[in-house]
């Protein structure tokens, strides 16, 4: 099947009490380790592409890697999404080249701001059968050029969402509800120890999703900065010259949580980074005589695979819903 909006496959998550994967793409292998976990695990996927993303890789070369995906993989929907759009241009730029889905990321400008560029990008978006991604809230974290400290992030505010919502016309809304971009998403003072000494976070504000799921019935809900920051990664970058230090992601008993809500699109970037270095780092240590990149991508590719299907059955239960 070609390309497909997200439309279909949140309505179906939506209902069906799993959230849909959407993957950060930077280059091919990365591409090919997700879209063979989705289409061996019938998975629906979100391919996203950020501003970073396009200056590294070229647009042209993003958009034809994904459709070689979907060339490959003819029985699951793929989108192709645009993540952490900064302006209208950009936005237009990736609806006009080939995208089927856009984030509009005003989330850091004040509230009529917000309204009135998404709102522009909606009219456009929706004009070329494309669909739109908005946010209200801030999360701390790295995007792009964008440094956000914790201190400066803000939780959603329920009451804001159904004018946001019905002035924008977006077809989906990413809140802040405690989750934030990175490897490093709380401080261990923020944390708790276990038993074992393990840092345990802070929970996610999950009365913030209920209160904003109550006001806007049906309507899909995104996470973003969701990745769990799996231990083994940080433990085999730490063990094989990396520098790692408590570095924290979400625990997946909580995305569990979120997926079977309203939450129908989860954004994970950070732990592919995390499998792909692990698997390096280590693959260098035991080969220092290799210098063959097909020797050290090809594990790590499949480490993304893996870790990919893992999300896919475990954390987001959109395994067998294509
Ligand atoms: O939200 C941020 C994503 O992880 C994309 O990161 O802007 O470095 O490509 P990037
Ligand atoms: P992570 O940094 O938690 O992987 O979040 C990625 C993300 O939100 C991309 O938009
Ligand atoms: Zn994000």
């Amino acid at each position: 099947m070609p390309l497909v909006t997200t439309t279909e496959m949140f309505k179906k998550a939506y209902e069906g009490g799993y959230a849909v994967g959407a993957f950060n793409v930077n280059n091919m292998e990365i591409v090919q380790g997700i879209t063979e976990a989705c289409q061996e695990q019938k998975a629906p996927v979100v391919l996203q592409v950020s501003k970073g993303a396009r200056a590294y890789a070229n647009h042209t070369y993003l958009v034809k890697m994904v459709e070689a995906a979907v060339q490959e993989c003819p029985d699951i929907p793929i989108a192709l999404h645009l993540d952490h759009g900064p302006d209208f241009e950009t936005c237009k730029s990736c609806i006009d080249g080939g995208f089927t889905s856009v984030m509009i990321d005003c989330s850091s400008k004040p509230f009529d701001e917000n309204v009135e560029i998404t709102k522009k990008v909606v009219e456009y978006a929706h004009a070329h059968g494309v669909v739109v991604e908005a946010e209200l809230g801030t999360l701390a974290g790295v995007e792009d050029d964008v440094q956000v400290s914790a201190e400066d992030s803000s939780y959603t505010h329920p009451e804001e969402v159904e004018e946001f919502v019905t002035r924008t016309g977006c077809d989906s809304l990413a809140i802040a509800i405690g989750t934030s971009h990175g490897a490093y998403k709380f401080t261990p003072e923020q944390c708790t120890r276990n038993e074992q000494g393990i840092l345990v976070p802070p929970p996610l504000r999950f009365d913030v999703l209920e209160e904003v799921s109550k006001r806007l019935p049906g309507f899909p809900i995104v996470l973003h900065g969701s990745s769990s920051v799996p231990q083994n990664f940080v433990d085999i970058i730490n063990a094989h010259g990396g520098k790692m230090p408590d570095a924290i992601g979400i625990p997946e008993e909580e995305l569990r949580k979120a997926a079977s809500m309203s939450v129908c699109k989860i954004n994970i970037d950070s732990d592919i980074r995390l499998a792909i270095t692990a698997t390096i780092r280590e693959y260098f240590d035991e080969h220092p005589d290799h210098f063959d990149p097909r020797q050290y991508l090809k594990p790590a590719r499949q480490a993304v695979k893996d870790m990919v299907a893992h999300k896919l059955v475990h954390v987001l239960g959109c395994n067998g819903k294509a």
